[in-house]
């Protein structure tokens, strides 16, 4: 656990205990860095807890990509395929954050990698290193997979997941660029639309 002491008043004799005590702003109190914030396994009970705080965070407007990715059945494939990569962080038994990852293997190929493939923190908790410790427990148990190497990714855009990647010491960044195509008017959807009106 640590603590943030921000401000020591300066004690010159025991009698001026009393008054320092006094004169202690709240905000300058020893403030825990993350207040009973628990990292552990996912439970079958936190999926509803994870589902909604993705949808929360991986919004259409602010990632569009994630935003389509994002959905039940998708935490219900990482946590069934690879429950002790999925990671919840639980405050009072309420799910604020979560790190799930999966591992990929080639045939032929003797390196294991864990893919981190999605973080999310509670905007309440931010910046009280939620996240940290859910990606160094999972880092842990990658490594104890006898895992060699871990992948991340995220939209370009994403300034907030880049700037905590690049501080867990994520790196060899490479652009990946995805591109789409409106099928509403391949002639097969508009024959689909002319026999449906
Ligand atoms: C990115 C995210 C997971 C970070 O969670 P967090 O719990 O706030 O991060 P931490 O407190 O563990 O940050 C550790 C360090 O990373 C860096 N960092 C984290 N967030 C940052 C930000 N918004 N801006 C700059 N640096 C940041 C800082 O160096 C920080 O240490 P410091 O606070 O002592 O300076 C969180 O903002 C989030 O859920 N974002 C939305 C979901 C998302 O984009 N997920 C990633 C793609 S799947």
């Amino acid at each position: 656990m640590f603590w943030r002491l921000d401000w020591r008043p300066r004690i010159n004799t025991p009698s001026d205990l009393s008054e320092v005590r006094t004169r202690v702003p709240s905000k300058f109190k020893a403030m825990p860095r993350h207040p009973s914030i628990n990292i552990r396994e996912m439970q079958v009970d936190d999926i509803p807890g994870v589902v909604e705080l993705g949808n929360t965070l991986f919004s259409a407007e602010r990632f569009p990509t994630l935003y389509r990715c994002w959905e039940e059945a998708e935490v219900l494939r990482i946590y069934t395929g690879y429950k002790e990569t999925c990671l919840v962080a639980t405050r009072e038994d309420r799910v604020v954050g979560f790190a799930l990852g999966s591992v990929l293997q080639k045939p032929g190929n003797p390196w294991r990698y864990g893919w981190l493939e999605w973080l999310a923190v509670n905007p309440a908790y931010k910046r009280r290193r939620v996240a940290q410790r859910l990606v160094r427990q999972l880092q842990e148990r990658f490594v104890e997979g006898e895992i060699r190497m871990m992948l991340v990714d995220t939209s370009e855009v994403n300034k907030n997941a880049l700037a905590f990647f690049r501080k867990f010491g994520f790196g060899q960044e490479k652009r990946h660029v995805y591109l789409s195509l409106n099928l509403d008017n391949h002639p097969k959807a508009l024959e689909r639309r002319f026999l449906d009106e």
